[in-house]
């Protein structure tokens, strides 16, 4: 190698190596380490025994010490070689043979240790050691990441071209982590890249995997993806958004040139297989956000600007006909009023199946039976005969639940769903919202939900916008918010959740109403209600604060002490 580091995270107990050569193929000759056993790592190309032997010894239960004299001692080149080994219990012992000139040997401390020869030079030796003692707060890959990305900052291999290898073994006879990168003009770079991207996929892929303690696994791909998706999302990445809005604003200009603000400034992103919870009081433009994401605001009074990206497009800028065919197809909305989407005209069937037809090229007969399917899925009693029924013919719960199998019909990519519980009982209720989960797993669809049921939300969704007055004001993952909300709207609306551990006479409620949205007021919308406000609260607009990971608040007193929902 040109310097490498092996250790033992005391955490786990895993083995790790991570490595930097001139050689290619840094990964086959360099590291050797084995769960539970240790970890070696030798010179590159110049005896890979020292590694399968080493091995040996230490299965056998050799320490580290003895394991270097025994190999050294059988091998008539030892004054050309380098090594350093790592036994069961963290122990390490080291070899620099007197032949190797103005090589730097090695530095040890607990649990670690670093190796490397004249071409990296000793300042990147101590700093590689130096980050890896930092890093003790890191995760073990990402700790051992750093401390080689420090060593390469202090001048790396001097040679240029090289490169570079991670392994980490735990408790399994395979690794936990093998990444190798050969033949780089940016070996360590492209590393800590592929480090990032297997914290994001793979590790999260992995638990799923047979293990000594869960001998099957998960076999559910659908499954799988669905916590890879979470993962991402919980990283921040922007690489999975499956939908990004940018300063959505929605103005509807009515009578005498009045104009209605309804929404403002509303942004946000959504990863596949991610529910969005979106709450607020009556009339803050929860409606409004989800038919304008949709098109489905009409074009002569709504304005509509700002960015709505939905795989690479801005669907603000699509035709009619092509958001006609996003529509129903990958993007689907269940509406809160039923028969704002049901065609009168048409049965129950006749609606599913010209979806199917049209989106999914299924002959007539094949759509028929696949939408008699569909309203069994949402328990619509009898569907072989509601399929021939027109929509004014069903309860109004009926309706809900045909509009379900209308919006679910094409398994969306996104879906909106306003309110889409709130006119059935409890029990189907818990079916639908039991679709809208199974439709999550099986196609890793995004969904808004939109819901006054904060029970539901905290049920059901990752991650939840607060809005109020056209603008969301909170933003945060579902627990965070439950747990410490971070504006005083949020506060208040949980507040007012009637509790089940407490008895309460009165409902806690936010006193006053939202401000008239034809006359915005300059300071933060909250303030004339807000037991907080102050001064700096109406003069100008709020800055958005973050105050956690994925967690923000649009109040200038964020972040709020000892606030506990
Ligand atoms: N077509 C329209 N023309 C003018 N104003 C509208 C129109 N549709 C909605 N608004 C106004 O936009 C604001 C936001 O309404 P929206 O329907 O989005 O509220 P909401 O949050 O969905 O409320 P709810 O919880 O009652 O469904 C309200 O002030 C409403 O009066
Ligand atoms: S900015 Fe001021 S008025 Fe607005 S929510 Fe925060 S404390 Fe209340
Ligand atoms: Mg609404």
């Amino acid at each position: 190698m040109t310097w490498s580091i092996i250790a033992r995270d005391k955490a786990s107990g895993c083995f790790g190596i991570a490595v930097a050569t001139k050689f290619f193929a840094a990964g086959a000759r360099v590291p050797f380490v084995a769960a539970g056993v240790g970890a070696i790592a030798t010179q590159a190309l110049v005896n890979p025994f020292y590694g399968t032997n080493g091995l040996r010894l230490l299965r056998e239960g050799m320490a580290a010490d003895a394991v270097v004299k025994t190999l050294v001692a059988t091998d008539d080149g030892r004054d050309h070689r380098q090594i350093h080994v790592m036994d069961a219990s963290g122990h390490v012992a080291a070899h620099t043979g007197p032949a190797c000139i103005a090589w730097n040997g090695h530095v040890a401390g607990e649990g670690f240790s670093v190796a490397g020869n004249m071409l990296a030079g000793a300042r990147v030796l101590d700093e590689t050691a130096g980050a890896y003692l930092a890093g003790e707060a890191l995760p073990f890959p990402r700790r051992l990441i750093t401390a080689m990305l420090a060593g390469e900052a202090a001048g790396g291999d001097k040679r240029g071209k090289q490169s570079a290898a991670l392994l980490i073994y735990g408790e399994e006879d395979w690794s936990d982590l093998d990444l190798r990168v050969d033949d780089h003009v940016e070996p360590l770079a492209e590393l800590d890249r592929l480090e990032r991207v297997s914290r994001e996929r793979w590790m999260p892929f992995r638990r799923f995997l047979p293990s000594r303690r869960d001998p099957v696994g998960v076999t559910d791909r659908s499954l799988i993806e669905m916590e890879i998706a979470r993962e991402l999302c919980r990283q921040g990445s922007a690489m999975t958004s499956l939908i990004e809005i940018e300063n959505l604003k929605v103005i509807f200009r009515g009578d005498r040139g009045r104009a209605t603000h309804a929404v403002e400034t509303v942004s946000f992103e959504l990863a596949r297989g991610v529910t969005l919870g979106l709450v607020g009081e009556s009339g803050c433009g929860k409606s409004v956000t989800a038919l304008a994401i949709m098109g489905l605001l009409p074009k002569g009074s709504a304005d509509v600007s700002g960015y709505v990206g939905f795989e690479g497009n801005n669907l603000l800028g699509l035709t009619d006909a092509a958001m006609r065919d996003l529509r129903g197809d990958r993007l689907a909305m269940i509406f809160q009023e039923p028969m704002t989407s049901l065609n009168p005209s048409y049965t129950i069937g006749e609606q599913i199946i010209e979806t199917l037809v049209r989106h999914r090229g299924f002959t007539r007969a094949q759509a028929r039976t696949r939408a008699i399917e569909l309203l069994r899925d949402v328990r619509i009693p009898s569907p072989e005969q509601r399929v021939d029924e027109y929509p004014h013919k069903l309860s109004g719960g009926m309706r809900q639940r045909a509009m379900v199998a209308i919006a679910l019909a094409c398994d969306p990519q996104l879906l909106i769903a306003d309110e889409p519980t709130t006119a059935l009982d409890v029990t189907i209720q818990a079916q639908v919202l039991d679709l809208m989960r199974s439709l999550k797993e099986k196609t890793h669809a995004a969904i808004v939900l939109i819901s006054h049921d904060l029970g539901v939300v905290a049920d059901i969704c990752d991650e939840v916008a607060v809005m109020y007055a056209g603008e969301i004001v909170e933003h945060a993952p579902v627990d965070a918010l439950f747990r410490t909300p971070q504006h005083p709207y949020t506060i208040g609306l949980l507040a007012s959740i009637p509790r089940l551990d407490r008895r309460v006479e009165t409902l806690a409620t936010i006193e006053g109403a939202l401000p008239n949205m034809s006359e915005i007021p300059k300071g933060c919308r909250f303030a004339p209600r807000c037991p907080f406000s102050s001064e700096a609260c109406v003069s100008s607009p709020p800055p958005i604060v973050d105050v956690g990971a994925r967690h923000w608040s649009r109040c200038v007193k964020a972040p709020l002490e000892g606030v506990q929902a």
